[in-house]
């Protein structure tokens, strides 16, 4: 069942998959600097298909709720280019890290201006302009997740943004020392309570692999209704391929080849441009904070069906 297929028997591949990697399920610790997350069971496996037209294939913990972490930070950056354009690539860059995702040691290099929208520092920058464009960053982005995905119930989890508030010390470094070149232009606690609401948001594979179709559909919301250009789409995607995954963006193009942003919780979004949307999900992270057998879930996923970006 190898390569290219036309149309494609996504339950079958996702019960293949689950078989696949149920030897790597454990493997990873879960996310133990937020002790909320630290919890988890790192067994956990779950994973969830959406097609263009919204139809959902899921297998194990799919419909299972975790924290959507990182992987929220597609969405905000969709918002602020949806809003205001390319100005905010004035205040952030396009290139990969090759640091972890809570790096300082290039801000002060590169003036301020962090790398990429989906390093800490840059989804602060994100953050700090949807708030400015919005007056309210994180109700903005929980209303635009319970829309896309049709689940009304989506919600911030208080336990879970307290702990983030409680061990926030380097995001707060990290925002002022922003704010000290000029980049950060609202007040700095404010802006860290709406990224650790942002952060905490709820959700499942199910909600987030239908919150994504957006980048699969060329920036058509699931009302047919236009978010982005195709052009910004297609800058996201190519971001998520080059930058998703922190200092391992480079290993998971190889392996993956598609578009991905991953999250501290555990979750992967993936994206299959004019064709599908995918999230896996199992809390064992490896030393770069991308879950273990979500990886391999998704580069089992691009061999079986053959559908990569190349
Ligand atoms: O900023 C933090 O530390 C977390 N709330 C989000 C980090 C995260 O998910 C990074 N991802 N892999």
């Amino acid at each position: 069942m190898e390569q290219q297929a036309v149309a494609v028997d996504y339950q079958a591949v996702l019960e293949q998959i689950a078989h696949d990697v149920s030897p790597l399920l454990g493997s990873g610790r879960p996310a133990e600097y937020i002790p909320a997350l630290a919890g988890v069971d790192p067994a956990r496996f779950g994973m969830a298909v959406a097609d263009l037209q919204g139809n959902v294939y899921g297998v194990g913990d799919w419909r299972h709720p975790f924290s959507a972490q990182s992987i929220t930070k597609v969405f905000t950056l969709a918002l602020v280019l949806a809003a205001d354009g390319d100005a905010l690539w004035r205040r952030v860059g396009r290139e990969p890290s090759g640091n972890p995702f809570n790096s300082l040691v290039q801000l002060e290099y590169e003036n301020g201006i962090p790398r990429n929208p989906f390093i800490n520092a840059g989804a602060l920058v994100v953050t700090d302009a949807l708030q400015t464009l919005t007056g309210d960053a994180s109700s903005e982005l929980l209303e635009f997740l319970r829309e896309e995905s049709g689940n009304k119930e989506l919600a911030f989890d208080p336990e879970v943004a307290a702990s983030e508030a409680g061990h926030g010390d380097r995001n707060a470094a990290l925002a002022h020392f922003m704010a000290s070149y000029g980049n950060i232009a609202g007040p700095v606690p404010a802006l860290l309570d709406h990224y650790f609401w942002q952060c905490s948001i709820t959700t499942s594979c199910a909600d987030l692999t239908l919150a994504a179709r957006f980048l699969a559909r060329h920036g058509l919301r699931a009302d047919g209704s236009r978010l982005l250009s195709r052009s910004q789409a297609k800058q996201i995607n190519a971001v998520m391929l080059t930058c998703g995954t922190y200092d391992a963006a480079g290993e998971f193009a190889h392996r993956v080849g598609l578009p991905g942003k991953s999250g501290v919780g555990g979750g992967i979004v993936a994206v299959v441009p004019g064709r599908c949307t995918l999230c896996v999900w199992s809390p064992g992270l490896d030393a770069h904070g991308n879950s273990v057998a979500g990886v391999a879930a998704l580069d089992r996923f691009t061999t079986l069906t053959g559908l990569s970006v190349f």
